[in-house]
């Protein structure tokens, strides 16, 4: 059976001692709860915060994700940031191919692409997003874009990487707009996603890989859509940033796991 996994994807959001507080109670109330056992978690602050917070949750069983990466090793990137300095601050995670930063800052299926490579070649692992847009699925065209984001993304990844990658399907309409995809909505597309890694890698792999949702999940709605077969956790936006919330979300997992 797939472990949940509830990541909580800060955005750029918070100030310093906002993050370190929230980490550090987060660190305290996980540490006195059996949650850890039964869901695996992780938090992914802006890039600037991680060493402090690599720091404080050294030793807590909480994973410390970015939200983003570069995949040349090292060089004439201004502001840009490498796999080896990730890992240099205690990361195990990145996320890659979040929404934000196809449609907001522009990046392509290539790029996204590369930059996958880039983490699991580094050794890390990835929450790989995909999802679709309002009008692509008004048009009926979710599973192209869902199928083509699979492909581009992780086209030459090997069944040892796959074992590093988890997916989040995380439909845009539902990113931070208080709408989300009821659980059959997430259970077709987090199914169709699954039979397209089977397609690619064989389906005992594509049993193993975890599929997160996310898009406005809250306490009040995560057992609901990770009580689906496919549904392995959730990529959590907004509510992560409010320590009562995000537990109620690793909590519901727990009951489930
Ligand atoms: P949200 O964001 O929970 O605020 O909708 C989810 C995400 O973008 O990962």
């Amino acid at each position: 059976m797939r472990k949940l996994f509830v990541a909580g994807n800060w955005k750029m959001n918070l100030n310093y001692i906002e993050a370190v507080t929230l980490a550090d109670d987060l660190k305290e109330q996980l540490a006195s709860s059996d949650d850890l056992a039964k869901v695996d978690v992780a938090i992914c602050p802006p890039f600037v915060y991680l060493a402090q917070l690599g720091q404080v949750i050294k030793g807590s069983g909480i994973g410390l994700g970015a939200q983003d990466v570069y995949f040349e090793k090292n060089g004439a990137f201004t502001g840009e940031i490498s796999v080896a300095m990730l890992k240099d601050v205690g990361c195990s995670y990145v996320i890659i191919g979040h929404s934000e930063r196809r449609h907001v800052i522009g990046e392509t299926d290539e790029l996204i692409h590369q930059k996958l490579l880039a983490v699991l070649g580094g050794g890390l692992k990835v929450i790989f997003c995909i999802g679709e847009l309002l009008e692509e699925r008004e048009s009926n065209l979710t599973e192209e874009v869902l199928e083509r984001q699979i492909r581009s993304g992780l086209a030459g990844v090997t069944a040892e990487q796959m074992s590093r990658v988890t997916v989040a399907y995380e439909p845009v309409w539902a990113i931070g707009t208080g709408k989300t995809a009821t659980g059959d909505q997430a259970q077709e597309a987090h199914k169709f996603s699954r039979s397209i890694i089977a397609d690619m890698f064989g389906v005992e792999l594509a049993q193993q890989v975890r599929i997160q949702y996310g898009g406005s999940v809250k306490p009040d709605n995560a057992a609901e859509l990770m009580a689906r077969p496919d549904v392995d956790g959730a990529l959590v936006g907004g509510a992560s940033l409010k320590l009562e919330a995000f537990l109620g979300i690793v909590e519901a997992g727990a009951s489930l796991g």
